[in-house]
C-alpha cells in the first residue's frame, strides 16, 4: 500500500529524532527478530527489552501474538494478511523508531519482501534483522501450544513450516541458533549487537546525508516536501 491520499503532507515536529536521541543518550534502532512459530522470538525479545529498560534504554516492543488481539486483529495467516501483519507493525516500528525507541519486533514474518519493506522505512544502518534461527523438528518438539500437533492433524492450516512456507533470511546481521544455544546464551548475542549498534555516532539521523535502505526518504534536504521524505529530522 504506497498511496498517499492526495492533499495530506508530512507535519515535522519542533522535537526531532536527533533531539529525542540527545535525550536519551542513545540512537533509535529497529530490531526485527523473524524466525518460525516456537524458534524462541518472543523469549528473546522479552529477555532483550528487560535488560535494555535496566540499562535505562528507550525500549518498545511488538509480538505477533499480540498485535493480533488489536491492530491486526482482523487478519488471519493467509498470504495477503500475514503481508498486511507485517505491513502495519513495520509502520508502526517506524513510528516507535521516530519517537527515538529501540523497537524489538517478533514477527514470524516469514516472507523476505515484507522484511525488506520493514528494513526500507527507517535509515540504513538503523535495522538489525536478526534470525531466530531453530530447527523445524525442535519447534514441533517444543510445541509450547500445541499449534504445530494442531496443523499437522490438520486442525490448523496453513501453518508456517506445516503447510505455509518460510522462506529464510540470506541477509540478517545476525543469526542465533537457539537449538543449539539456551535463552541466555542467546540473548547475550543479541545485545551485543544491539550494544555495538547502539554505541554508533547518531550521526545517521541528525547528519544532513540520511539515507533509507528501502528508498523511501533520501536526505534532509527533502524536509520540506510533502510526504514521509523528510521524515528523518
Ligand atoms: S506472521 O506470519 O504474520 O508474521 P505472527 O508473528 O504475526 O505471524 O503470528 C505468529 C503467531 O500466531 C504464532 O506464534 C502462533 O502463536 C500463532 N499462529 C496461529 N496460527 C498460525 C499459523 N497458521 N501460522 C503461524 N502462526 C500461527
Amino acid at each position: 500500500m504506497s498511496q498517499v491520499s492526495p492533499n495530506v503532507q508530512w507535519e515535522l515536529g519542533e522535537v526531532t529524532l536527533g533531539l529525542r536521541e540527545k535525550l536519551n543518550g542513545h540512537p533509535a534502532l529497529v530490531v526485527w527478530l523473524t524466525g518460525l512459530s516456537a524458534s524462541g522470538k518472543s523469549t528473546l525479545a522479552k529477555v532483550a527489552e528487560q535488560r535494555l529498560f535496566e540499562d535505562e534504554t528507550a525500549v518498545a516492543r511488538l509480538d505477533g501474538d499480540n498485535v493480533r488481539h488489536g491492530l491486526c486483529g482482523d487478519l488471519g495467516f493467509s498470504t495477503e494478511d500475514r503481508n498486511e501483519n507485517i505491513r502495519r507493525v513495520a509502520e508502526v516500528a517506524a513510528i516507535l523508531y521516530e519517537l527515538g525507541h529501540v523497537v524489538i519486533c517478533a514477527f514470524i514474518s516469514p516472507f523476505a519482501a515484507e522484511r525488506t519493506f520493514a528494513r526500507s522505512l527507517v535509515p540504513e544502518g538503523r535495522f538489525l534483522e536478526v534470525y531466530v534461527k531453530c530447527d523445524l523438528s525442535e519447534c514441533k518438539r517444543r510445541d509450547p501450544r500445541g499449534l504445530y500437533a494442531k496443523a499437522e492433524r490438520g486442525e490448523i492450516t496453513g501453518f508456517t513450516g506445516v503447510d505455509a512456507a518460510y522462506e529464510e533470511p540470506t541477509n540478517a546481521e545476525l543469526v542465533v541458533d537457539t537449538g543449539l544455544l539456551d535463552v541466555d546464551a542467546t540473548a547475550e548475542i543479541l545485545l551485543g549487537a544491539i550494544a555495538g549498534r547502539l554505541s554508533e555516532s547518531t550521526a545517521i539521523t541528525t547528519g544532513s546525508g540520511a539515507t533509507l535502505a528501502g528508498g523511501r526518504a533520501s536526505t534532509n534536504s527533502d524536509a520540506a516536501k510533502p510526504g514521509p521524505a523528510g521524515r528523518w529530522q
